[in-house]
């Protein structure tokens, strides 16, 4: 008997499969050299610390940074929760920051709890792609504001933001300018310095690196930011970031960091072109397919598509085989906020034969899988049409 095959995995948003050099360069760190990076007395705590500072260096690489400018994390949730709030433990109370509605909820709710803090929001809105514009956080900006956190590639819509244009405009008003890079880093060349970042999250599974770790870039060029440790504790990470460190899990990130920087070139053209040649497959054979998000100003393996005269339901029965994401509509009651952010008709997104998916490419797809995608998306969609036509 045929032993049954995994679904084909394009849910490369929600988290990548672990590189398999990741899982070789970890390994030993999770047998032999278990040591503390804090021990300072022996060999297995010197293995563990040269191994720690070669990975700050590498993610220092990928995003024109310097190794000390590296706070290790649990992953990007954890670095936006330091950047935000560790910054503004640092500053006078009222101070205020500058967001928008299509942000990561770790944002979203983050800066929630600032205005529970007493510092003032303003949550930009992005037009129906997702996009905002530098003149709208120009706009926004107040002689308070202190800080304003957007992300770069939206992990749902793959809309990507114009960062280094609104970094111009926030180093110009002396206002500190986070960005949450967990999708983009790895896949879209960065370079904190020529887009005026000052903070930068990273997540090390969102780029073929292990779960729970991640990463901040908090700049030190003069005068560097200042942020207040958000977990406090043995003193780690120049006393910003107390407990052990998650060695294999850093020795993770930070090769998967130097294999995305090695590769963005050719991986990133190819899975664009895979992107482009998905949508146009599906497009051209189905009627009512809307294509979510900017279409150009797009993330190299996002396809966002909000699909008509179909049940939610009937078309994940009819895609069993693939593992993909579904924002659909009234079925679970969850309609994404980013969805809600963009979709101007709320009928839309409220009517139960209207179905959103999002499939996301990435390093360790085929081109026949993305073509028997496009294919099974195909005859999925027709089949429940079928159906729910009666
Ligand atoms: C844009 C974005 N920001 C932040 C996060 C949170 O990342 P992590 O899972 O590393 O906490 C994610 C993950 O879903 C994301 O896609």
């Amino acid at each position: 008997m045929n032993k049954p095959q995994p679904p084909l995995y394009f849910d490369n948003h929600a988290t990548t499969p672990i590189d398999p050099r990741v899982v070789e360069a970890m390994l030993p760190f999770l047998k032999e050299h278990f040591g503390n990076a804090e021990s300072s007395q022996h060999p297995y705590g010197w293995k563990a610390k040269a191994a720690v500072e070669k990975a700050r260096v590498q993610v220092a690489d990928l995003i024109g940074a310097e190794g000390k400018e590296i706070l290790f994390t649990s992953g990007a949730t954890e670095s936006i929760h330091s950047a935000i709030l560790g910054f503004l433990e640092e500053q006078s109370p009222g101070r205020h920051i500058i967001t928008a509605n299509t942000e990561h909820k770790a944002t979203l709710e983050v800066c929630a709890r600032a205005k529970k803090f007493g510092h003032e929001v303003t949550v930009l809105s992005a037009d129906p792609q997702g996009r905002i514009t530098a003149q709208q956080v120009k706009e926004a900006i107040k002689p308070n504001t202190a800080i304003v956190s957007l992300m770069h590639g939206n992990n749902e819509i793959g809309t990507i933001h114009p960062i280094a244009e609104i970094g111009a405009i926030t180093s110009e008003q002396g206002i500190t300018f986070h960005v949450d890079a967990a999708q983009t880093a790895g896949k879209i060349p960065i370079d904190v310095r020529a887009m005026k970042i000052d903070l930068l999250s990273i997540s090390a599974h969102k780029l073929y690196g292990p779960k729970g770790v991640g990463a901040l870039f908090i700049r030190r060029t003069s005068p560097g930011v200042q942020l207040a440790p958000y977990i406090v504790g043995g003193g780690q990470e120049r006393g910003l970031r107390g407990g052990t460190h998650n060695v294999p899990g850093i020795v993770g990130l930070g090769l998967a960091c130097a294999i995305a920087k090695e590769g963005m070139a050719e991986e990133s053209p190819r899975l664009q072109a895979w992107r482009d040649r998905l949508i146009h497959q599906i497009q051209s054979s189905l009627p009512d397919v809307l294509l979510n998000g900017d279409p150009k100003n797009r993330l190299c393996n996002n396809v966002n598509l909000t699909i008509k005269g179909v049940a939610p339901d009937d078309l994940l029965l009819g895609l069993s085989d693939i593992a993909y994401s579904s924002g659909s509509a009234c079925t679970s009651g969850t309609v994404s906020h980013v969805l809600q952010a963009i979709h101007k008709d709320p009928k839309l997104l409220s009517d139960p034969l209207v179905v959103t998916v999002r499939f996301g490419l990435g390093r360790f797809n085929t081109a026949d899988e993305v073509e028997t995608l496009g294919r099974r998306l195909i005859e999925a969609v027709q089949n429940a049409r079928a159906v729910s036509k009666g």
